[in-house]
């Protein structure tokens, strides 16, 4: 008898972020295809994409126009390097259209677009400890991050990433330190704003002492921690990164990964809390997925200084094959015109308050339930015991993760993610659609709740 595609897998394929002999034991959820914001399941179970997969099909499932324009890329150029000066039309074009959709009062220069978000991140770290040596300061190597945040799993993207669990067993590279994360409610001084004098922003000054200001490159955050539980700054907290970085002449690099291109309700997670970084990293909702792109924007005075001051002879080293791919650009173009054409940037900002306020009516009051956050399509429902912050039913991660199963039976995916249940629908959901998530979610909980009090 011929194996089924389950069987297959769990014979063959091994799976990011799954315990292997527990994959053997499970197998696969296949997904068959997709369109809007459903999937359809190899065992025609359908569900709605209440995580976008990553956090990146902004335009959601299914769309004509990107097929025709990668089909008709790849007919007349499927692929050639970035290398030396070879270019082609869909990166420059892409380029172009960045250039038009970043902040008006932002000032990048150039642009180089990698395959994903961490050969981003590290694209970035390269260039800011390249910008201090040929400003002749090459002993400023730290890259300092948060606790809690995500920023890949290459080797320097990997290091800034502030999980623990990211690092069992192999422990990020030294040139890395982390300062606390902005994570008000599980706030790491049990300090309360406004008292508290934004004391996770100090934070980064006093890890800056202790390193030695010379010694440091960079300062790596996103606007919204995302993998680590969609923790949101509270006010004023940019603004005093900001100060610290500018005032001991550090890059600030900004991983606008999961909040670039409309996720947060605005095109950029800097536009949302005025952020001015030196560098910016994207990825993800560049193409909705459809095909793999990342990037990098370069702020004007560190390209020029590199420019300006890099050994004549000396060429910027870094390079992958994949650099500019022009299909994955022109997937890119076609995405953006989407977004640009229907909408979806303002629709994630006002289904997404919608969602937001009716998760709140609805599970406000939840007494699993401590507090509801987010912005634009990027929500957490953080959970906890009663009153208490530990975690609901005494086990870590447990009740979050017995949420996303029953919601995953009711026809949605939601994301565990620590002690929240994460969500972060594509971009082009509507009214109804978030209705139908905020009733799904509450069944989910009160049956979790009793599946929690029964294990
Ligand atoms: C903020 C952030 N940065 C970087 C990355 C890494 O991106 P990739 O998985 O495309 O390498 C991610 C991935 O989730 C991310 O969320």
């Amino acid at each position: 008898m011929p194996s089924s595609l389950a069987d297959l897998d769990r014979e063959l394929l091994i799976h990011p972020v799954t315990e292997f002999r527990v994959h053997e034991k499970k197998g696969p959820r296949v997904v068959k295809g997709a369109q809007g914001i459903r999937l359809e399941m190899q065992d025609g179970h359908s569900v709605i994409d209440g995580f976008s997969g990553l956090f990146n099909i902004n335009v959601g499932h299914g769309r004509q126009e990107i097929t025709d324009a990668v089909t008709a890329q790849m007919q007349t150029l499927a692929y050639y390097p970035a290398f030396w000066d070879f270019s082609t039309e869909p990166a420059i074009r892409l380029a172009e259209r960045l250039r038009e959709l970043l902040p008006p009062d932002s000032d990048f220069a150039r642009f180089l677009f990698t395959t994903g978000g961490s050969d981003a991140n590290e694209t970035n770290i390269r260039l800011a400890r390249l910008y201090h040596a040929v400003r002749g300061q090459p002993e400023r190597q730290k890259i300092l991050s948060r606790r809690s945040g995500y920023h890949g799993i290459t080797r320097a993207a990997g290091s800034a990433t502030g999980l623990p669990v990211y690092h069992v067993f192999a422990p990020p590279d030294p040139l890395h330190v982390t300062a606390a994360a902005p994570y008000c409610f599980r706030c790491e001084f049990d300090a309360t704003l406004p008292e508290c004098g934004i004391a996770c922003a100090q934070d980064m000054e006093a890890v800056i002492q202790a390193e030695g200001p010379e010694s440091v490159a960079a300062v790596i955050a996103e606007p919204v921690l995302g993998t680590g539980g969609i923790i949101l700054p509270p006010p004023g907290y940019f603004e005093r990164l900001q100060e610290i970085c500018t005032a001991h002449g550090i890059l600030l690099i900004l991983d606008e990964v999961i909040t670039g291109f409309g996720r947060t309700g605005s095109w950029w997670g800097m536009q949302q809390w005025d952020i001015r970084p030196d560098l910016l990293s994207f990825a993800k909702g560049i193409t909705s997925g459809y095909l793999p792109l990342g990037g990098v924007a370069i702020g004007r005075h560190v390209y020029e200084t590199i420019r300006d001051e890099s050994p004549p002879g000396l060429p910027f080293m870094g390079g992958l094959t994949y650099n500019n791919h022009p299909t994955s650009c022109a997937a890119a173009l076609a995405n953006l015109e989407i977004l640009e054409s229907e909408g979806l940037v303002e629709r994630a900002r006002v289904v997404g308050a919608e969602l937001l306020a009716g998760l709140r009516d609805a599970l406000g009051t939840h007494p699993l339930v401590a507090e509801i956050r987010g912005v634009g399509m990027l929500i957490a429902i953080e959970c906890g015991a009663p009153g208490t912050k530990r975690p609901a039913g005494g086990r870590p991660m447990a009740f979050p993760a017995a949420v996303a199963k029953r919601c995953w039976e009711h026809g949605l995916i939601v994301r565990a993610l620590w002690e929240n249940v994460a969500l972060a629908p594509p971009l082009c959901t509507r009214s109804e659609e978030a209705r139908e998530i905020v009733e799904i979610l509450l069944r989910s909980f009160e049956e979790a709740a009793v599946d929690l009090a029964t294990d």
